[in-house]
């Protein structure tokens, strides 16, 4: 058996990420670390903990005692590290913590990783993934695409701590050898998805026929990955990756904001049979996101050439799916849209008149 301690197990990506390891991986063991803060939830694992393979630990990336005890009791076959603040708007009005869990959260595991890697106290082929965003490499134009080799030049207080963990993750690599992963993904979504993110928020207030939200002039453009296909690929990247490396992980599906909000809208009033064009009155277009970039679009040659990973899910399918997710699991939603869910869309939206 191959223990894998995974961060941030509890929130949307490491959510999807540890069911599918459950599924799909028989010989991993996940210790999930989890600070449960606003974005990570117990319930969405209870089902799978403590059934041998699945031990939930709740914790704070930032306490070496915990990180310490983790890596003395198991015998780690690597870290896949998902745990951060991830919400670009909610790094703009407090970019603090975004430091904190985004880049001291990272330098403390790589500390730790470090420490029992060169002490041989780790699985002879451990390894350390940091799972990254596109966001580091800043805007594009209408054309061209990111590759692994494209110069980091974010924008928001969120992609520069993604960045600087991306930084520390490569010079753990050079400067002592540590092996070391990075992969930077393009927008996922699917089940699990807090609702301060564009899909499932347009989703719950198409339900509830609350006002859309729509920054700027809603052309800005992102490349949509449903949660299953990344999870896959990590996995991929996790046995197969070459360490040392960066693979960018994308969809090849582009969209602009409006055209998903006016493909929910209408998917949802042929569910819920509401009469046709009934939603998209609701689409309000509001002030724009400073800093907001433009377009992001992968360019997953690396990954599908040297790992065999290509998307399995059309935007067609993955949307039709997770419309699917928030409608049945209505308990869920109810859960997550408590005070500080209230709290956050006030603070966000009341200036965005
Ligand atoms: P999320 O906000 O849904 O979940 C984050 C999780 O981390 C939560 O469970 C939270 O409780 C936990 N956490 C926060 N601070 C912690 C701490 N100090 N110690 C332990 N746990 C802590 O985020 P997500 O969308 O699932 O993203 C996961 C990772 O993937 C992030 O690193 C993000 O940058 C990266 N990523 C996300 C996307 C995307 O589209 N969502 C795309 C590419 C990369
Ligand atoms: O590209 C990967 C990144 O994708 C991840 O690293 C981030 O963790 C993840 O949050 C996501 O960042 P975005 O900023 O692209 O996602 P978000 O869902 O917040 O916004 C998507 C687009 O929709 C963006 O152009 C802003 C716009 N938007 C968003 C919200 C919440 C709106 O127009 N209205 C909204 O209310």
């Amino acid at each position: 058996m191959k223990n894998y301690l995974v961060t941030g197990g509890c929130g949307f990506i490491g959510t999807n990420f540890v069911r599918r390891v459950m599924m799909t991986q028989p010989g991993w063991r996940i210790i999930n670390l989890d600070a449960l803060t606003y974005a990570g939830n117990y319930g969405n694992i209870c089902d799978i903990d403590g059934n041998g393979r699945h031990e939930f630990v709740k914790g704070s990336i930032l306490d070496e005692a915990l990180l310490k005890r983790i890596f003395q009791e198991n015998e780690l076959s690597g870290v896949i590290h998902f745990a951060a603040e991830s919400h670009v708007d909610r790094s703009i009005w407090g970019p603090a913590a975004f430091v904190e869990t985004n880049i001291n959260g990272t330098f403390r595991l790589l500390q730790m990783s470090l420490e029992f890697w060169k002490s041989n106290a780790v699985a002879p082929d451990f390894r350390f993934l940091n799972v990254s965003t596109d966001e580091v490499y800043g805007s594009l134009g209408p054309t061209g695409y990111f590759t692994e080799a494209t110069r980091y030049d974010p924008s928001s207080p969120y992609s520069a701590s993604k960045a600087a963990s991306d930084h520390f993750v490569r010079a753990y690599h050079r400067t002592f050898g540590l092996p070391t992963l990075i992969t930077n993904c393009s927008n996922n979504y699917g089940p699990y998805q807090f609702p301060e993110k564009l899909i499932p928020l347009m989703i719950l207030n198409i339900i509830n026929e609350q006002p859309l939200p729509v920054y700027g002039d809603g052309r800005n453009v992102r490349d949509w990955l449903f949660v299953e296909d990344h999870c896959d690929a990590l996995i991929a990247v996790i046995e197969k990756g070459a360490v040392g490396e960066t693979y960018n992980v994308g969809g090849n599906e582009e969209k602009t904001n409006i055209a998903i909000v006016n493909l929910l809208c209408d998917t949802l009033d042929s569910r819920l049979g509401r009469g046709s064009g009934n939603s998209c009155r609701l689409i309000k277009f509001v002030a724009d996101r400073p800093g907001h970039d433009l377009r992001y679009a992968i360019d997953a040659m690396k990954i599908l050439q040297e790992l065999g990973w290509s998307p399995k899910f059309s935007f067609a399918e993955g949307i039709s799916r997770t419309i699917d997710w928030y409608l049945e699991n209505t308990d869920w939603v109810s859960s997550v849209v408590s005070g500080e869910y209230q709290r956050w869309m006030n603070i966000n939206y009341s200036v965005r008149k």
